[in-house]
């Protein structure tokens, strides 16, 4: 028999650098979906701010507000997942001011976030470092930023050709300003490799190839339930159409009489 799984904490995360035991992270925004993943055994449930797009119909993410999320990792934070919870900072609550960073970090582990993450290299290493200091663990996040997308041009790979030097300039000071992990999105797999050795906090990545320490994706790509065809998600299921076809057969039962049947009504 299986001993029962132990709750993750960051240490074990850092522990895990270098180890040949890949960490392992996939987004969920509500207590169904959290139970579905923690069940799997992932390490770290990410409250993403694709929220937004994969929920709220929007095709970026600068429309998710603090109380977005907040509500999102109390659904999360419900099901006291083994896995560490990741509450994502939204577009606007971190850029303005440092102590707009700090507060609003604060608001996310009140709501039930473990770590809080935040997209941006140098430009936030400030902010990041005051985070720190309130002794919140801070994931960090560079390369493509969806936040960014207006300033980017569009969601397109980064760190390509002499723009390497950016993405690798970013990763360093996001560690020394005291992340425990960063993601590297959409990334030359090449690039991701190397800052993955250079550094001494784990690397999770996604469209980074297969050389960080940690792969992260968005569980409704997993699941086939979005239309997304980038080309780095993979569909492991299309519950997508399994959902449809089910929803047909209850509209053609209800329309033909034998739903619902004696079974299942009360006398
Ligand atoms: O919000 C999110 O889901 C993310 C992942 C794609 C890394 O930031």
């Amino acid at each position: 028999m299986s001993s029962p799984r132990v709750k993750v904490l960051v240490p074990h995360l850092i522990e895990r650098k270098n180890s040949s035991e890949v960490l392992t992270m996939v987004t969920a925004y509500d207590s169904t979906f959290a139970s579905i993943v923690d069940e799997a055994g992932v390490d770290l449930i990410l409250v993403g701010d694709s929220v937004a797009t994969v929920m709220q119909g929007q095709k970026t993410t600068l429309c998710v507000s603090m109380e977005h999320m907040e509500y999102h990792v109390q659904m999360v934070a419900s099901v006291k997942p083994k896995a560490l919870i990741v509450g994502d900072m939204p577009f606007g609550s971190y850029q303005a001011s440092v102590k707009d960073a700090v507060r609003n970090a604060i608001r996310l582990v009140k709501a039930g976030a473990e770590i809080v993450k935040l997209e941006g290299g140098v430009h936030v290493q400030e902010a990041i470092e005051a985070i720190v200091r309130a002794d919140i663990p801070v994931m960090g996040h560079i390369g493509l930023t969806p936040q960014s997308v207006h300033a980017l041009g569009g969601f397109k790979v980064q760190g390509r050709g002499d723009d390497a030097a950016r993405v690798i300039e970013d990763a360093k000071a996001l560690a020394a300003a005291g992340v425990f992990a960063i993601i590297l999105e959409a990334v030359p797999a090449s690039l991701a490799a190397q800052i993955t050795a250079q550094l001494s906090i784990p690397t999770i990545g996604i469209g980074a190839g297969p050389d960080c320490d940690g792969q992260v994706l968005v569980l409704h790509d997993i699941l086939g339930l979005t239309q997304n065809t980038l080309k780095f998600t993979r569909k492991y299921a299309d519950i997508r159409s399994t959902s449809v076809d089910a929803c047909k057969q209850f509209v053609a039962e209800v329309r033909n009489g034998s739903w619902p049947d004696d079974d299942h009504s009360f006398h």
